[in-house]
């Protein structure tokens, strides 16, 4: 049986699906693969990894004769026509869990380099300017007794949540259900998202990107922030309006912006480009030796499952 892969993943992971005896190939070319080069190579495939830059919608589904697994190598699926495929027999999983931890240690490391000005402080540096110490120089503010606000209480929101608690921060968020394991263990509040982005010092987006979350951070609701605000973004850059972010960000109506994720990624609005008070980073959330390692494997993993008439271990 065949499997194709858009893109070089972990080793260890084509390795297992070879040592299952699978057929693997995998573009080779360390870019997204081009949809004709796509369409081509899948036609007779029992399963397909792809990865979040490919677009896998109904027509690419409809050129596959016998998928069986299409098994993402991300958390995030939006780029999968989950129904269709549905529709069509095909298996959808993801790779949850296994990155939790890597994208709420991203979360932090935004928030501590927006709130302690990190990238400011390198460049002072770099342009030669770090004369003699100074007691206003790059102040910022701790994460101690600072309202943290995380919006999505899932697996992310929750790990980043416990991270902010650790730095002593007051935790509330808004979900559409309650965490009742947040609550209790990280003393933390549900309320609604005009009341969070009203009083929190920090706020972290952890929501799917989707109809309903689609610029759930508008024109309109961005005007609520607090002036000494932080706003991280490692979920989906169209979560936030980011023209209007732009805005409220070149006006100073709010202290920084941390992202890790774009609107129209992999362009970066170049207003962004220019702003002392934001840090950037190339969608690097689940960049860690562990996490990859462990998305590759969960979903070599699932392939197997399927392709041997198994049940996968993370179908969404
Ligand atoms: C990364 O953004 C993912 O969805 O896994």
């Amino acid at each position: 049986m065949k499997v194709y892969i858009t893109r070089k993943i972990q080793s260890k992971a084509i390795k297992h699906l070879r040592d299952k005896g699978f057929t693997v190939s995998v573009y080779k070319e360390d870019k997204p693969i081009p949809r004709n080069i796509l369409m081509k190579n899948i036609k007779n495939v029992d399963a397909l990894i792809p990865l979040l830059t490919d677009k896998i919608d109904k027509e690419v589904i409809d050129n596959m004769n016998k998928c069986k697994i299409i098994a993402c190598y991300s958390v995030g699926y939006e780029n999968i026509d989950v129904d269709y495929a549905k529709h069509k027999n095909i298996m959808v999983t993801n790779t949850p869990d296994v990155l939790t931890d890597s994208t709420a240690d991203l979360a932090m490391t935004l928030a501590l380099a927006c709130s302690r000005r990190l990238f400011e402080s390198r460049k002072l540096i770099d342009d030669g300017k770090f004369k003699h110490w100074k007691p206003d120089l790059l102040l910022g503010y701790e994460i101690k007794n600072k309202i943290f606000g995380i919006i999505g209480a899932g697996r992310i929101g929750e790990a980043t949540a416990k991270r902010a608690y650790a730095f002593g921060a007051k935790i509330i968020y808004h979900s559409r259900s309650v965490n009742k394991k947040m609550e209790k263990e990280l003393k933390a509040k549900k309320t609604s998202l005009n009341k969070l982005l009203k009083i929190s010092d920090f706020i972290s987006l952890h929501v799917p990107s989707n109809e309903r979350t689609y610029h759930l951070l508008n024109k309109e609701n961005l005007k609520l922030l607090k002036s000494n605000a932080v706003i991280i973004n490692t979920a989906r850059g169209n979560i936030i309006d980011e023209i209007e972010l732009v805005k409220i960000l070149k006006k100073g109506k709010i202290f920084s912006a941390g992202l890790d994720v774009y609107e129209n990624e992999p362009k970066i609005h170049p207003e962004l480009l220019k702003l002392k008070n934001v840090v950037l980073a190339p969608h690097i959330g689940s960049a860690t030796i562990e996490a990859r390692t462990a998305m590759a494997m969960l979903a070599a993993k699932n392939v197997v499952n399927v392709l041997k008439g198994k049940k996968p271990l993370t179908p969404i």
